[in-house]
């Protein structure tokens, strides 16, 4: 299903991929995470309200969970999100729903912005971090943070091995991409796709890493929405 927003259409160079399509079990409730409530309001609003107002992004693409595309255009509604051009019905995995929604970026699209509707404090300096790299040959660009914890690799309950965590980081959204790179990652083999990283690099493309933000972090569990929620309540 494909409907379409009261957004104005226009197309624009930065086109941003808003995923919001996961069920979100560890959560616990009876509706998918992305209408979660936060602060009063649905999960989602928050990531799309602030990608909405940046002067970055031009145009606006959500991927919503089956069943849940009508209320995401009234979200969108609700808080005047003009640029968004369509909601579409999201996939069984990510890089399914991020398929779907860049199926209605327009041929004449620059740049391509992926963010997960699970990270709803996204802001201007990151999505500038992210673009700046596409100006320098690189197809693809992660915000990135630091891996605080020792990394061990294990099998069935016993160490292997305590692996060196000092070139790994820990990959967030949003992430930007030329949109012909993400165009050719998106003609191959989507299975064990976490991100639309690795697909541009599987594709031999390169992939810039910037400093992340602590902000982002990703709603998984009831006690991340409490976090969350608390950080809003302190900006
Ligand atoms: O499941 P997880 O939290 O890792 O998902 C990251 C983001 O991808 C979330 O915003 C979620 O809504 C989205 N997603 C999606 N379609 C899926 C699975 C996840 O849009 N099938």
């Amino acid at each position: 299903m494909r409907s379409e927003s009261g957004g104005s259409g226009e197309a624009g160079a930065t086109w941003a991929l808003l995923v919001a399509a996961g069920a979100g079990e560890r959560l616990e409730i009876d509706r998918p995470k992305a209408f979660a409530s936060l602060g009063g309001r649905p999960l989602l609003a928050e990531s799309l309200y602030r990608l909405d107002r940046s002067p970055w992004v031009d145009a606006i693409v959500v991927a919503a969970p089956v069943g849940w595309e009508e209320p995401a255009i009234l979200l969108t509604e609700e808080l005047a999100a003009t640029k968004v051009v369509s909601c579409v019905t999201g996939g069984a995995a990510r890089a399914d729903s991020v398929r779907a929604a860049f199926e209605d970026v327009l041929d004449d699209a620059l740049v391509v912005l992926v963010h997960d509707a699970a990270r709803p404090l996204v802001d201007d300096a990151v999505i500038e971090r992210v673009l700046a790299p596409l100006a320098e040959g690189y197809d693809g660009v992660v915000p990135a943070l630091p891996i605080p914890d020792t990394v061990k690799r294990v099998d069935r309950g016993v160490v292997l091995e305590t692996v060196s965590r000092e070139d790994l980081v820990g990959a967030q959204t949003p992430q930007a991409f030329l949109a012909p790179a993400l165009r050719r990652a998106f003609g191959r083999d989507l299975s064990e796709a976490t991100d639309c990283a690795s697909l541009i690099e599987r594709a031999g493309g390169r992939v810039a890493v910037v400093e992340g933000d602590p902000r982002l972090l990703k709603v998984t569990t009831p006690a991340d929405l409490a976090l969350v929620e608390a950080l809003l309540a302190s900006s």
